[in-house]
């Protein structure tokens, strides 16, 4: 070793160098951090947009800020089904409310008890959000935020209905941690085109959910056929999960008392 190496000298290198590194990635972690705020806020209204089944394939930026413009928000009281005023949330718009946050807010939420916690969420908004597609003074779609247990990871999503408050428009998730090709096929657009034209509730027997998730194909000749969809092959535990969320966001804990209220046009 030289004079000019010395211990010291190579540990001040080093103290450096890492000082120099951490700045580096902490003002990254800063810089980067709007952009991905956008980004977030970006694929939501697309995921939004295509549950609706108004996503225009390769829409720029730019465009699916234009496309979400004619979706509106609003807030619905789940133990009433009906609209609130957006102060109930502290809100000016209804867009600026988190539904996320307030699951974790006392104050905004209550934990669900655990019979009735069929898709696992542990606890359950006073208000939740919900976006209305219309034309000529009628609701054309209404588009639900869901979301449930799969088997690794809370999926997040939203169901989107035509204006009859019955028939699905489509299903389609943001966020979950399931595994690529067996529970993460819920983003495999041909399982997606299982749920179009779906009916969540058999009107004529009452107004609990019908709809849930088979094993295997839909026997097309069964009486059930329009409340069934195809599980996910080698993924049961994620497509109970999402037959779950399904039936207890369009359940009694869930839109039910608001989308009869739709249906009866109060
Ligand atoms: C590495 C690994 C990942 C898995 N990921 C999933 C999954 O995301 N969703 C799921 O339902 N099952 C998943 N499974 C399978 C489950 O453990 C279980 O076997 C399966 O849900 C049973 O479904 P089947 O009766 O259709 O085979 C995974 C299994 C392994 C070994």
């Amino acid at each position: 070793m030289s004079n000019k190496e010395t211990t010291s000298k190579t540990i001040i290198v080093a103290f450096l160098l890492c000082i120099v590194c951490s700045i580096v990635v902490s003002a990254s972690v800063v810089l980067l951090k709007p952009i991905q705020e956008k980004n977030k806020a970006l694929n939501l209204k697309t995921n939004i947009l295509a549950a609706a089944g108004l996503l225009v394939e390769g829409a720029s930026a730019d465009e699916i800020e234009t496309l979400f413009s004619s979706i509106k928000p609003f807030l619905v009281d789940l133990d009433t089904g009906e609209y609130a005023d957006p102060s109930v949330v502290g809100k000016e718009l209804a867009l600026d409310y988190d539904q996320r946050k307030a699951a974790k807010d006392p104050a905004l939420s209550a934990v669900i008890a655990g019979g009735e916690d069929i898709a696992s969420i542990k606890r359950r908004v006073k208000y939740a959000k919900v976006y209305l597609v219309e034309a000529k003074g009628k609701i054309e779609t209404i588009i639900l935020p869901v979301s449930g247990y799969g088997l690794w990871s809370t999926l997040h999503g939203f169901l989107a209905l035509e204006g009859d408050a019955n028939t699905v428009v489509g299903l389609g998730f943001y966020e979950h941690a399931e595994t690529p090709g067996l529970g993460g096929e819920v983003d495999n657009p041909r399982w997606k085109a299982f749920w179009p034209g779906k009916k969540v509730y058999n009107l004529e027997q009452g107004d609990e959910p019908a709809i849930k998730l088979v094993k295997g194909s839909v026997d097309k000749s069964k009486p059930d056929a329009m409340y069934s969809v195809d599980g996910l092959s080698g993924a049961t535990l994620t497509s109970r999960g999402i037959s779950n969320l399904v039936q207890y966001w369009t359940g009694e804990q869930g839109f039910k008392k608001y989308l009869n209220r739709l249906r009866e046009g109060v």
